[in-house]
């Protein structure tokens, strides 16, 4: 057997909750392989509407394990108000989920150097989630961090003192005012909390499943422009979000990776600071936010929006080798005449379709093409053979462009809104 990897194409939000939802029958394991609270993975079903942080989508269906890799950061007191959610729906998290001994802890103090360090950067902040997932990543770098593992070993108070003595430092450096004593309070009383979930060798654990022929699914979170060496640095998050995280993010060797599952919005979004060069700044983009409902699941915050950019899907296609796409959200397309792709980008007086270096320096501009719209409901469709033939021409214009295969096609928020193709 090998471990399947669904990740998202674009800047995050792509949908990448529903379809490891949708998908999850077909697995006996799901596994999130880097980010943390950062994430927000939205499910709908049975007219209830659940967002994931930390926990991996899988944990709504019966008979599925849902494993926490070493690769994700935790933040004990997000993670516990998560569980308590899905405890009140009748779930035993405990015997449904397990977390890696070596994934890193967010403490308290990672979450106030982040906000002092977007503070300090004005208007060059990153527009970050403000979850601590820089300076949690730093650490584990920098060698510093404190891991699951950790809770129980005597020196765990020593270690914890030590690396928040550092914290203050660098605090003090930032001249940022913080009182501590309520975060660690709650965050202590988290760290019992967590005592409740399986630790363990997450590495082993998914391994020996694979040699006995258990189906594993590796859940990504954030998106692929997003990546920290891959996408728009430094406008990006701090962890590889791309198909190799699912590798070193839980243990699995390159070999063993199956289907790479790359999920894509029929159009753009972006939350937080960085380049966007097929943004609309004007009624399209306000249009396309009210009826997609782009506000940030775990933040708020209104998305950005735009038309899709077939380079940079191209880009994070080639980066994590993806050999089927799914394609979100045509719904919210439907309220256009026309739609555009953008195809290229025009640099001084070249035109390509590489992506930047640097999209704002290189003064990148999107080249577009124009498609007719299909102008239909498409909420209640639920055979391909449906689909209006505008829809089937650029769902085909993107298959031509990028040479993968769109598997399903997703028309609404709800999990049965999701139309499996029949070339897949
Ligand atoms: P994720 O982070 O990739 O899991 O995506 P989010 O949950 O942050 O954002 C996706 C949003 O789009 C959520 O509000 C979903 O309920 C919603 N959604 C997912 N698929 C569709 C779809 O096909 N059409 C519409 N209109 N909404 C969708
Ligand atoms: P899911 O898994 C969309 C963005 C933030 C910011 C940048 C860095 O729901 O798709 P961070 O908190 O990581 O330091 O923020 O990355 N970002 C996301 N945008 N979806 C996400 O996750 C994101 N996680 C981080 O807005 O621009
Ligand atoms: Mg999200």
């Amino acid at each position: 057997m090998k471990v399947d990897v669904l990740l998202g194409l674009q800047w995050g939000d792509e949908g990448k909750g529903k379809i490891v939802d949708v998908l999850t029958p077909k697995y006996n394991l799901i596994a999130r392989f880097q980010g943390g609270p950062n994430a927000g993975h939205t499910l709908v079903f049975d007219g209830i509407k659940h967002v994931l942080h930390t926990i991996p989508s899988g944990i709504f269906r019966p008979d599925t394990m849902n494993v926490i890799g070493n690769g994700v950061v935790i933040d004990p007191v997000i993670f516990r108000k998560e569980i308590e959610s899905i405890e009140k729906l009748g779930i035993d998290v405990s015997k449904c989920l397990v977390i890696s001994k070596k994934a890193h802890l967010i403490l308290p103090s990672h979450r106030l150097l982040d906000a002092a360090s977007e503070a300090a950067k004005g208007k060059e902040k990153i527009g970050s989630t403000l979850k601590g997932i820089g300076p949690t990543y730093m650490d584990k770098t920098g060698r510093n961090g404190l891991r699951v593992g950790d809770i129980s070993s005597p020196d765990f108070m020593h270690k914890y003192t030590n690396l928040v003595g550092k914290h203050k430092q660098l605090l003090a450096f930032y001249d940022y005012a913080y009182h501590l004593e309520q975060l660690e309070f709650e965050w202590f009383e988290s760290i019992e909390f967590l005592k409740k979930i399986p630790q363990i060798d997450s590495d082993y654990y998914l391994n020996d499943a694979l040699s006995k022929g258990k189906a594993i699914l590796a859940e990504g979170a954030q998106g692929s422009l997003l990546d920290i060496d891959f996408g728009t640095y430094p406008f990006v998050t701090s962890s590889n979000t791309t198909c190799a995280g699912a590798c070193t993010g839980l243990g699995i060797a390159p070999n063993k990776i199956g289907n790479v599952i790359g999920i894509f919005k029929a159009y753009c979004t972006r939350v937080g600071s960085g380049p966007f060069p097929t943004e609309l700044e004007d009624e399209t983009g306000v249009a396309m936010r009210k009826v997609g409902n782009e506000f940030g699941s775990t933040t708020g915050r209104a998305r950005r929006c735009g038309w899709l950019d077939l380079p940079a899907l191209k880009y994070a296609i080639m980066i994590s080798g993806v050999t089927e796409l799914v394609m979100m959200k045509a719904d919210v397309l439907s309220q256009f005449d026309k739609i555009k792709i953008c195809t290229a980008y025009k640099i001084g007086d070249t035109i390509t379709d590489a992506f930047p270096y640097d999209y704002q320096a290189q003064g990148a501009e999107p080249v577009y093409e124009q498609l007719n719209g299909w102008n239909q409901d498409l909420t209640g469709i639920v055979h391909e053979e449906d689909f209006p033939e505008a829809l089937k021409t650029y769902i085909n214009y993107i298959e031509q462009a990028v040479n993968v295969p769109v598997s399903i096609v997703s028309v609404g928020p709800n999990r049965n809104q999701t139309i499996i193709r029949k070339n897949s």
